[in-house]
């Protein structure tokens, strides 16, 4: 029986002392109102929360998990770097190993530096960017998340708007948008920012048409402009490289994160021969972004990225779950949205204009042990097998005949602050 009494206390608890009772991408405010806020241990593919509940987990932390929680090799290289040696006065000398190997595994970087956060290096590939053109607009595509810094948190509170000054923005895979973008830049573009799959909330994923992403480059050869792929969420999860390696278009500058230690915490920003005097010359730094033990998890991550067939297994996984939710779907009477590339999938209803039927489902789903998120895309990670997508697709198959037999279902009210609610109610 799934229970919730434990979370329940906490987030009374957590009230009085967090603001908001959670903040960021990890607060379940927008979430179904029963989903559990914390958690108290994972392994492998699931997930238990704070009452003991088992998911198997769609999510991966949003993106850092990507063989598996508490992968053996993966935690055991960082236990024995904690051991020897964390944060220390200076760095390890592994971190020059790391900036080897990435560099060799990425086809347009020459250099590295590492960091923490995705933010940090989104921010720095901005940076880096002015710097190399001395000028300050940068292009971007509206609706796209870099993190969480003032000048690209999606929520504009506490922000200034001058922090948000020197920006224009175009609309993803759209040409015309993009070279608009470009002119009202005039001469002062540093950079244009892509996504490498445009993987926005709320809306169906795209991946890049290939016309687009060449014209980005062209654009930026044009102007003597940075090239920028924003690889944090979407890193090694679609290549073995740059995510634009899968249209052919080379990146001046990538910004990584999330997956590159599974789970540890290191980011990065990988870039051209080009643009190394200017990261040489920006100042950028942190009290952990030097901190041994993530680069020990981030070196066996990238060894097994090499060596095993992680790829090609979660592109299967993710297949054989897009297949079979369907097919799940169809029995029923309900057509799903399912868009992007099968190992970052992102699940909603057609005809569901506001959520609710979409809320329902993953509800359902969350009670019966998966979890799914219902606005935002999910990942497959290589620790799953095939007995737990089915699993899955049976569990799926159980909740759309929970929603179907639901009747009418409530409206989403809490997304009502989000302003996705004129539509159809
Ligand atoms: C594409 C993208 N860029 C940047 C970020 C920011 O990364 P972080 O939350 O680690 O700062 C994220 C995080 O979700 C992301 O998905």
């Amino acid at each position: 029986m799934w229970t919730n009494s434990v979370d329940k206390a906490l987030r009374e608890r957590a009230e009085a002392v967090i603001p908001g009772g959670m903040y960021g991408h990890q607060s379940v405010r927008l979430l179904p109102d029963d989903y559990p806020q914390f958690f108290d241990r994972a392994s492998g593919t699931y997930l238990w929360d704070a009452d003991g509940n088992r998911y198997i987990d769609y999510m991966c932390g949003y993106g850092p998990n990507l063989f598996g929680y508490g992968h053996e090799s993966i935690d055991a290289a960082y236990i024995s770097q904690l051991k020897k040696g964390d944060t220390m006065t200076g760095p390890a000398g592994l971190m020059v190993e790391l900036a080897e190997q990435m560099t060799a595994m990425v086809s347009h970087a020459d250099w590295a530096i590492f960091c923490k956060n995705g933010t940090d290096a989104t921010t720095m590939a901005m940076m880096v960017a002015r710097n190399f053109t001395r000028k300050n607009t940068i292009v971007l595509a509206k609706g796209a998340y870099h993190g969480a810094a003032p000048w690209c948190t999606p929520v504009k509170n506490g922000t200034a708007p001058s922090d948000r000054a020197n920006q224009v923005f175009y609309i993803y895979n759209d040409v015309a948008s993009l070279e608009e973008a470009v002119r009202k830049a005039g001469d002062d573009l540093a950079a244009i920012f892509a996504s490498p799959i445009k993987h926005d909330t709320f809306v169906d994923q795209e991946d890049p048409i290939t016309e687009y992403a060449q014209r980005a480059r062209e654009l930026c050869d044009e102007k003597g402009a940075l090239l920028i792929v924003d690889d944090v969420r979407a890193g090694f999860r679609l290549a073995r490289d740059s995510s634009w390696a899968r249209v052919g278009v080379k990146p001046d500058l990538s910004s990584w994160g999330k997956a590159i230690a599974n789970g540890h915490p290191i980011s990065a920003l990988l870039g051209a021969e080009k643009a190394r005097n200017a990261a040489a010359t920006i100042y950028a730094t942190g009290s952990f972004w030097f901190s041994a033990a993530p680069m020990a998890a981030s070196l066996e991550t990238m060894r097994l990225i090499r060596e095993t067939d992680y790829l090609e297994r979660t592109q299967s996984l993710g297949q054989r779950l897009r297949a079979g939710l369907d097919e799940a779907a169809n029995r029923h009477g309900f057509a799903l949205r399912q868009t992007g590339p099968a190992e970052m999938p992102l699940i909603m209803f057609e005809e569901d204009p506001g959520y609710s039927k979409g809320y329902a489902w993953n509800d359902a789903l969350m009670k019966r042990g998966v979890y799914f998120h219902p606005w935002h895309n999910m990942f497959i990670c290589a620790a799953m097998t095939e007995a737990d997508i089915d699993h899955t697709i049976e569990v799926a198959n159980d909740a759309f005949k929970f929603v179907r037999d639901a009747g009418k279902l409530p409206r989403i009210e809490k997304l009502a602050i989000l302003g996705l609610l004129t539509d159809g109610h």
